[in-house]
């Protein structure tokens, strides 16, 4: 397995991580809102972007993932579901990265569903040219190659997550 020389540095993530947080603080000023992290990719994304929103704010996770390995099986499983009801509520959803786009939106759906009054979708990283199903992204981080990334939260077979970059990765044959 080899993973690469950085594709974003950290510095490049946490000047852009913290490029989101504002936008999103000026969108929402004088609003509440929930912020539901996607786990487990999001978790250090979600952990370094809602330490500088500026509103006051509650905080869920969902567990969903349509990936094993490093290929999707187009079916998303959720394991965890919301705690919050957020019904009426501002909901910031924070995915780690949009590939064929099928996670995004069936979680999107599935929120929409709860009659939230505003649901935003902020994602890391967008691999434009895997898209399959469209889904706004509201915030976004960088567009990227078609190629398979770990680090800051992203892994494969549930390894390289606590890389604060992010790194191309290749399989070694
Ligand atoms: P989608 O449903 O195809 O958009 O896939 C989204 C999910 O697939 C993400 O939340 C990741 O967990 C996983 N994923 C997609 N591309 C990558 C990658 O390059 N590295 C690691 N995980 C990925």
């Amino acid at each position: 397995m080899i993973v690469g020389k950085p594709l974003l540095s950290e510095d490049e993530i946490q000047k852009r991580v913290r490029e989101l947080a504002a936008q999103i603080s000026a969108d929402f000023e004088g609003h509440e809102l929930i912020a539901v992290g996607i786990l487990k990719g999001a978790f250090m994304f979600f952990a370094d972007l809602v330490r500088h929103i500026k509103v006051p704010m509650t905080i869920d996770f969902i567990i969903a993932s349509s990936y094993v390995k490093d290929s999707t099986t187009g079916e998303v499983k959720v394991y965890y579901d919301l705690r919050e009801d957020i019904k009426d509520k501002n909901v910031l959803l924070v995915e780690d990265i949009v590939d064929t786009g099928v996670t995004l939106n069936y979680l999107r759906e599935r929120f929409l569903e709860q009659s939230p009054r505003a649901l935003k979708i902020c994602a890391l990283l967008d691999k434009r040219e895997r898209r399959i199903v469209d889904v706004p992204i509201d915030y976004k981080g960088f567009e990227i190659p078609n190629e398979f990334v770990v680090g800051y939260g992203l892994d494969y077979d549930n390894q390289y997550r606590n890389l604060p970059y992010i790194s191309i990765f290749k399989k070694s044959i």
